[in-house]
């Protein structure tokens, strides 16, 4: 899986900068190009010669060399990267990385990047179980960094606790899978929607609801990553997607996504269907702005919305339908009521007296169930790495 990839293994100042020769081994001997970036006190720890060796390529430390005047271009490096992993990630560094701080050639290559950045904290426990690292590593995660997580055990500092490195072996096997995963879904076509829909009242007011469209849009880009072509139907969103495997259909309200999601299952492999549809909406939108003046009272009448779960359910064949279930009571019963009544495959089941999970978070909380009575709940985790356990869970990993 690593023979001919490009990898940036960039190195910072911590003890377990040691360990980074073995990953470098590890990665060359498994057929990887690498190149190492290191920080300036990462040389302290462990000495460019050896990272040099290993590889086979000069280190980078600086943005360009002093004798010889040579630059390096941190944008060519980003460019040349298929991903970058950072072993070890000291706490600085995460911050620096979180916040944009690109005050040395790692971090400037980092924001250059268009690869997949994976991380793999060191550090002293009480560092890691600081607040300030706990919201970096949140937010590096909410980016799409991907977060090795340090293990337990005894650490350099004789205290005993979660901060070790992970080993070079577990780190090397994290990208293998990236990339076996890179092509799991080449040639499937997966139709995924995303965000509210707004049933018009007038020209500027809506019935909607607070969908974000966080969910829909990390099961895009995981989808994406994994070598599907995608096609995100979303309603209406402040997002962006950034892969050019995902096609974006921009929709309004339920009855546009009805629409767009027929005319696009036809061809699909997979139906994800994350939206939070309206089920009711104005019968009339009026055509100009209603006016308050001598009303007392306005009386909507609302009819209900097609259920696109439920259409798309009823041809499906033998494609895959993934539902989502938004409940805030009788979680299970319902979730696995909406599986019955529209013929899906699986449902992810994420409920609203769940602090971490729901509407505009960065985090979700999900039971994922099959319609053959399968089940597995998963802790709270950032939505890429929900929309990652929702795809492993379809394919084949974890619970089928
Ligand atoms: O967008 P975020 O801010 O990240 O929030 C994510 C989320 C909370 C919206 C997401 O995780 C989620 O739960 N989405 C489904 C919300 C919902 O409408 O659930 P539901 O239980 O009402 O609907 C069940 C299923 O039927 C869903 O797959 C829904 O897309 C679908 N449905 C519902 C109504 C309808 N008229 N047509 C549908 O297709």
């Amino acid at each position: 899986m690593l023979k001919g990839k490009h990898i940036i293994l960039g190195i910072t100042g911590g003890i377990a900068a040691y360990k980074a020769a073995m990953l470098a081994r590890l990665l060359v001997k498994a057929g990887a190009e690498v190149q190492p970036i290191m920080t300036p006190s990462a040389r302290e720890f462990i000495t460019p010669l050896t990272l040099s060796t290993l590889t086979g390529k000069p280190v980078i430390t600086e943005f360009f060399t002093a004798n010889t005047g040579e630059w390096h271009s941190h944008v060519d490096l980003g460019l040349w990267a298929d991903a970058m992993v950072i072993a070890p990630a000291t706490a600085c560094t995460l911050a620096k990385m979180a916040c944009g701080v690109a005050d040395n050639m790692l971090v400037t290559t980092y924001l250059s990047a268009r690869c997949p950045v994976f991380a793999a904290p060191a550090m002293d426990l009480d560092m890691w179980a600081h607040p300030t690292t706990a919201r970096n590593i949140a937010a590096l995660k909410g980016d799409g960094v991907a977060i090795i997580e340090p293990a337990a055990g005894e650490l350099a500092s004789h205290l005993t606790g979660k901060g070790r490195m992970e080993e070079p072996e577990k780190i090397a096997a994290t990208l293998a899978d990236y990339f076996r995963k890179g092509t799991q879904l080449s040639g499937k076509k997966v139709l995924i929607t995303a965000g509210p829909t707004h049933e018009m009242i007038d020209p500027v007011r809506f019935i909607g609801n607070y969908s974000s469209g966080k969910m829909g849009f990390a099961l895009a880009e995981e989808c994406a990553a994994r070598g599907a072509e995608v096609v995100l139907v979303t309603g209406p969103v402040a997002l962006k997607s950034n892969s050019d495997r995902i096609r974006r259909v921009d929709v309004v309200s339920a009855c546009d996504m009805l629409a767009a999601c027929e005319k696009e299952f036809e061809d699909c492999d997979m139906a994800i269907l994350c939206a939070a549809v309206a089920d009711y909406r104005p019968e009339v939108k009026a055509d100009k702005k209603l006016k308050r003046e001598g009303r007392e009272e306005l009386d909507l009448r609302l009819v209900r919305n097609p259920d696109i779960a439920a259409t798309l359910g009823a041809k499906k064949g033998d494609r895959l339908l993934v539902g989502f279930a938004l409940e805030t009571d009788s979680e299970h019963e319902n979730a696995l009521r909406k599986i019955k009544n529209k013929n899906l495959d699986w449902i992810v089941l994420n409920s609203l007296r769940d602090p971490e999970a729901g509407f505009g978070k960065d985090t979700n909380k999900v039971t994922i169930l099959s319609a053959s009575g399968k089940e597995e709940a998963f802790p709270a985790k950032s939505k890429r790495e929900v929309a990652a356990d929702i795809i492993d869970s379809v394919f084949g990993k974890g619970i089928n």
